[in-house]
C-alpha cells in the first residue's frame, strides 16, 4: 500500500528553461523519482543533452545528470513538447535587466504557451517584479509563486536545506500545496504572490548592500591597518545585535545619540577613504525617510494634532535625536497646524517648545482630531476607540498595530 501511495505522489514535471536553476531543479526532482521533461527554446543545449553532455559546472550536477538523463530525465524543445502529458510546469527563464526594465519576453512567451493548459499546476521561479505572476497567469488558478534562493556553487544543499515561502492569489483562503513542494519536507510559509516575489528582489538587494558595507568598512580598515579579516570576525560574533533580526523590521527613521553621530564621524575620519557611497548614503535615506513622514502627516491644514510618544524610541524617555521631536518642531508644523499636544507618559516633565503635554488619555479624545501614532505603545483598546471617534490616525510604524485598526478608513501609516 505504501508504495502505491508513493508511486501516486510522482509527477511528470517539465522544467521550462535550463539554466542554472532549471537545470539543478530537473535533477533534484529526477532524482526524487520524478519524470522530468527539461524544456528550452535554445536547441543547443537541447542537442547537448541530448548527446548525453552536461553543458554546466555546479558541485554534484554532472553526477545526477549522467546518472538520470535518458531515464528519469528528457529534453524537449519549446515548441516540440505535449503539456497534456505533463503535470506540473516549473518555469526557471531568465529575468534579465535590460534598457531600463527587467525583460520580460522569456515569461511571457511561456505564460502565452500554457495559457492553453488549465489542468497545469504551474509553480514559477523566475524571479519577478511584484505583481507579475498574478499578471501573466490570470487565467490558471493553480500557479505558486516560489522564489528562488539557491546559489551557484552549492545549488543542491541550498535546494534541499532552504525552506520554501510559496507566493499565491490570496493568502487568506486555503491552498492546496502541490506534491512536488510538501514532499521535499521542509518549512513551508504561505503568502501572497506580490510578497513573495518582492521577498527575492529585498534579499539580494540586502546581500549586495551587505558586500558593500563590508568592503567600505574594510577599505578604512586599511587606512587604518586594521586587519578586515579579524575586524569583521569580531562583528560576526555579535549575535545579539549585529547578526541577528534586530533592526530589520519596518518602521520610521532612526534616531538616538549613536547612530546618526557614529556615521558622521566614520564617514569622515581623517585617513578614511574618499568613496564611501554607501555609508554616506545611509544619512541621505534617512533624512529623506523623515520627509516622507512629514508629507504624510502635514498633507492638510489640522485644528489639532497629538504625537503619542516622543522619545527616540520606544522603551526610552532619551529625546536625543527624537524623530518625534524633530516633527513637532517642523516648520510644517507651525504653518499646518492651530493646536499642537503629545501625550508620552515617560516624559511628563518635558516642555518642548511650549507644546502643551496631555497626561490623560481622556484629553486625547476629548481635544484632538488628528492621532499620530509615535513611540509609545498605545493599548489596541484605545487604539481602536480613537478611529470608532472618527479620529484620524497616523502611524509612524513603531509598534505592529492589530488588523482591526488598520482596515479602518480613518487610518494611514508611513508603510
Ligand atoms: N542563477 C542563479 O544563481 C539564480 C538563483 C536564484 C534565482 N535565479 C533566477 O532564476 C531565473 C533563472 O535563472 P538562470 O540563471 O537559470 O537563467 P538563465 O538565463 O541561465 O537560463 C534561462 C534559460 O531559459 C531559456 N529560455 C528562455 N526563453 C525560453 C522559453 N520561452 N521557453 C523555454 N526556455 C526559454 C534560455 O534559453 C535559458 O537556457 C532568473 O529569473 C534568475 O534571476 C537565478
Amino acid at each position: 500500500m505504501r508504495a502505491i501511495a508513493k508511486e501516486l505522489r510522482l509527477k511528470t514535471i517539465a522544467v521550462i528553461g535550463l539554466g542554472h536553476v532549471g537545470l539543478s531543479f530537473a535533477m533534484y526532482y529526477a532524482s526524487k523519482g520524478h519524470k522530468v521533461i527539461g524544456v528550452d527554446k535554445d536547441q543547443n543545449k537541447i542537442n547537448l543533452i541530448r548527446d548525453g553532455k552536461c553543458y554546466l559546472f555546479e558541485p554534484q550536477l554532472e553526477e545526477l545528470f549522467l546518472q538520470y538523463n535518458a531515464t528519469q530525465f528528457f529534453a524537449a524543445h519549446s515548441t516540440d513538447i505535449d503539456y497534456h502529458k505533463v503535470d506540473t510546469a516549473l518555469i526557471c527563464v531568465g529575468s534579465p535587466f535590460q534598457d531600463g526594465s527587467v525583460c520580460l519576453k522569456a515569461i511571457k512567451e511561456v505564460a502565452d504557451q500554457l495559457e492553453k493548459f488549465p489542468h497545469l499546476e504551474i509553480m514559477v521561479k523566475t524571479t519577478l517584479p511584484p505583481g507579475s505572476t498574478r499578471d501573466l497567469f490570470k487565467n490558471h488558478n493553480k500557479v505558486y509563486f516560489v522564489p528562488e534562493f539557491l546559489r551557484e556553487g552549492s545549488a543542491f544543499s541550498d535546494i534541499r536545506e532552504q525552506d520554501l515561502v510559496v507566493g499565491v492569489a490570496n493568502k487568506h483562503q486555503q491552498v492546496q500545496i502541490p506534491t512536488i513542494l510538501s514532499s521535499m519536507n521542509k518549512k513551508i510559509r504561505i503568502t501572497d504572490f506580490e510578497t513573495a516575489e518582492l521577498l527575492k528582489y529585498s534579499s539580494n538587494a540586502y546581500h549586495a548592500m551587505k558586500i558593500a558595507f563590508t568592503n567600505e568598512i574594510s577599505s578604512i580598515a586599511q587606512e587604518y591597518r586594521v586587519d578586515a579579516y579579524e575586524l569583521f570576525d569580531l562583528f560576526k560574533s555579535d549575535h545579539n545585535l549585529n547578526i541577528s533580526s534586530h533592526y530589520l523590521t519596518p518602521g520610521p527613521a532612526y534616531g538616538g545619540s549613536c547612530l546618526s553621530k557614529d556615521l558622521s564621524a566614520l564617514t569622515t575620519l581623517e585617513k578614511g577613504p574618499s568613496q564611501l557611497t554607501l555609508l554616506r548614503s545611509i544619512e541621505i535615506s534617512n533624512m529623506n525617510q523623515i520627509k516622507r513622514i512629514e508629507r504624510l502627516i502635514y498633507q492638510n491644514k489640522m485644528e489639532s494634532l497629538c504625537f503619542i510618544g516622543i522619545s527616540f524610541k520606544p522603551e526610552t524617555n532619551d529625546l536625543r535625536d527624537s524623530l518625534v521631536v524633530k516633527l513637532m518642531k517642523s516648520k510644517q508644523a507651525m504653518d499646518k497646524v492651530e493646536r499642537l499636544y503629545f501625550y508620552d507618559p515617560l516624559n511628563t516633565r518635558e516642555h518642548i517648545s511650549n507644546i502643551q503635554s496631555l497626561s490623560m488619555y481622556s484629553e486625547i479624545i476629548e481635544l484632538v482630531d488628528t492621532i499620530v501614532l509615535g513611540p509609545h505603545r498605545l493599548e489596541d483598546r484605545y487604539v481602536l476607540e480613537l478611529v470608532k471617534e472618527q479620529k484620524k490616525v497616523i502611524d509612524l510604524g513603531y509598534f505592529d498595530y492589530p488588523q482591526e485598526l488598520k482596515d479602518s478608513p480613518n487610518y494611514q501609516s508611513v508603510f
